[in-house]
């Protein structure tokens, strides 16, 4: 499948068309290929990230551990759901951009995610190839223990108190919040994707949010090459462990690493 190739924005770097070809080079020696993915894979498709949707507009009066923790959701679960039907709607808003595509048009590449958006899947990618390591926005889960889950409707998306179905516990966003461990099923997932990985490409991530962040040295110490697509000169750690940085946007790098020769 071919992929449009965006034009180039000015305001970011060009990429390095030899660097790129090593990137290339390493990828056709790989028989097993991760993206792991974070905020800047998105960030094309107009997603704002967490940290900027909630220090700006509205949301610059609250903590952001107000909005997405279990004590914000228990001291004031309106302002929560309020909040994440903002964010409902900015997700449902956005389209997947030439990144997500690019990776839907590769069905061989495990794809791992810090997003909580649903672009990979509206880009064409099988919902069961991609792992979620902070859950989803486009769902609602069980506040108790009882595990149930739900998807809500993007055409009508209400800041209401609902509960569940099952077991009458309050219903939530179906996110990973400050202080809450990671799905014991993604990040099992995750881990073994980075154990047999060959080639990690990171993508847009800054590498500052644990443990998910962790899963880079995890694939690196067990043998993969990483290589690293970010516009920022110094996505932390990431970088400095990488074996090639690819200075550029997801959505323009992207379609260039992984088309066909
Ligand atoms: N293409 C590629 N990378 C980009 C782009 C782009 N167009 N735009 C920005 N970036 C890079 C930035 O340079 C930065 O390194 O994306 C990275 C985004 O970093 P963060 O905002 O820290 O996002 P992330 O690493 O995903 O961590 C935040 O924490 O709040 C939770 O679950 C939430 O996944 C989220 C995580």
């Amino acid at each position: 499948m071919s992929v449009p190739i965006e034009p180039h924005d000015q305001r970011f770097p060009v990429l390095d068309p030899a660097v790129l070809q090593r990137a290339r080079g390493m990828l056709a020696t790989s028989a097993s290929i991760v993206a792991f993915s974070g905020a800047g894979l998105s960030a094309e498709s107009g997603v704002p990230t967490f940290r900027d949707a909630a220090t700006s507009g509205l949301w610059t009066r609250y903590d952001p551990a107000r909005l997405a923790s279990p004590e914000g959701f228990a001291a004031d679960p309106d302002l929560v759901l309020a909040w994440y039907a903002d964010r409902r709607r900015a997700v449902a808003r956005a389209t997947p951009n030439a990144a997500h595509r690019a990776l839907a048009a590769r069905p061989d590449i495990a794809l791992v995610t810090q997003n909580v958006d649903d672009l990979l899947e509206r880009a064409g990618c099988d919902p069961t190839r991609v792992v979620h390591l902070h859950g989803r926005i486009d769902r609602d889960r069980c506040h108790g223990s009882c595990g149930h889950e739900e998807p809500i409707d993007p055409a009508v998306i209400v800041a209401e108190l609902r509960r569940c179905p099952r077991c009458g516990a309050l219903l939530r966003p179906a996110v990973v919040w400050f202080g809450e461990a990671l799905p014991p099923e993604a990040w099992e997932r995750a881990v073994a994707a980075m154990h047999s990985a060959d080639t990690v490409i990171v993508i847009g991530t800054s590498g500052a949010v644990w443990p998910a962040a962790g899963l880079v040295d995890l694939a690196r110490s067990a043998g993969a090459g990483i290589v690293v697509v970010n516009p920022d000169a110094d996505p932390d750690d990431n970088k400095d462990h990488a074996d090639i940085v690819l200075r550029g946007r997801a959505g323009e790098v992207l379609p260039a690493l992984l088309s066909g020769p």
